[in-house]
């Protein structure tokens, strides 16, 4: 049996398992393969890992708090991980630890369209902004990062390019992400984010990262005025089946995963 997980705290991998136990049993993999949820505390995390490196364990997911710490265990990186400096995927063979980021590439599956010389705010500066800042940049948008601590948006731009806004203005983007927190645990992204609900038109694409079990505020305010979105569920669905991908070597059936990540 080929065991596969996914690393990190309870409330960020809570729709994992059943997604991916889904797409192996849809691609006729239940058999040799299956994906189980591993708590573990910021502290154990690299020893865990490393002995899972020898004890058959063959792909790993990362969640919330550990992936910087994946990328610093890796013996291997790809580009991208290196460059976001985040990895949410390992892979082991021969003892041998390497690292990949899908979180980016889940966000342009994800988009409705190339972002290629849209005007993007991202709103953020942490872990999952870099993974967006840098898919978007890649993939030629013209980006701006308003973060609450203004200083750390200008620190991700020195890193990764893009440019930091403290004062945004709605109008002049197509482009939303918020890749901050903000709706987590019930925040008001209208007293909390920069920018009030009358400012969202139809031409915006709203991306909300964050995803719970109804639709986020600032998606169903999206909603209202005919804006385009995008949910966390989507990306969780997106960065998976790419993950999926580079383990199995099978593509991934994402209405499977999707209906499985959303029930
Ligand atoms: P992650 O790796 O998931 O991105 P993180 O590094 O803790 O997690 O980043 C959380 C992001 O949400 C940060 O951009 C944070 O802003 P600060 O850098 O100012 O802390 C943002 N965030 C969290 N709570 C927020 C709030 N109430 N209002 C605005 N931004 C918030």
């Amino acid at each position: 049996m080929k065991r596969l997980a996914v690393l990190g705290h309870p409330v960020a991998h809570s729709r994992s398992p059943a997604m991916h136990n889904a797409a192996l049993a849809e691609l006729g993999l239940a058999r040799e393969w299956a994906y189980e949820a591993i708590d573990l505390a910021p502290d154990e995390f690299e020893p865990r890992v490393r002995a899972m490196a020898t004890e058959g364990l063959a792909g790993a997911n990362v969640t919330v708090p550990h992936k910087g710490a994946a990328l610093a265990l890796a013996d291997a990186l790809s580009e991208t991980a290196r460059e976001i400096g985040a990895a949410n995927t390992l892979s082991f063979e021969a003892g041998e630890i390497r690292a990949e980021n899908t979180d980016a590439q889940g966000l342009l599956d994800a988009l409705p369209e190339s972002p290629a010389g849209q005007r993007a705010l991202v709103l953020g500066a942490g872990g999952a902004a870099r993974a967006v800042v840098w898919a978007l940049l890649r993939e030629g948008a013209d980006v701006e990062v308003w973060n609450r601590t203004a200083s750390r948006a200008e620190t991700l731009c020195a890193e990764l390019g893009g440019k930091s806004v403290e004062a945004p203005d709605l109008r002049t983007y197509r482009l939303l992400v918020n890749s901050t927190s903000v709706g987590l645990h019930g925040e008001d992204p209208f007293v909390e984010l920069p920018f009030q609900a009358s400012h969202l038109e139809d031409r915006h694409t709203m991306v909300d990262l964050v995803y719970g079990d109804s639709p986020s505020q600032l998606l169903t305010i999206a909603a209202h005025v005919g804006a385009r979105r995008v949910d966390g569920i989507e990306i969780l669905v997106r960065q998976g089946a790419r993950s999926l991908e580079i383990w199995t070597g099978h593509s991934a059936p994402l209405d499977v995963m999707r209906a499985a990540a959303r029930s």
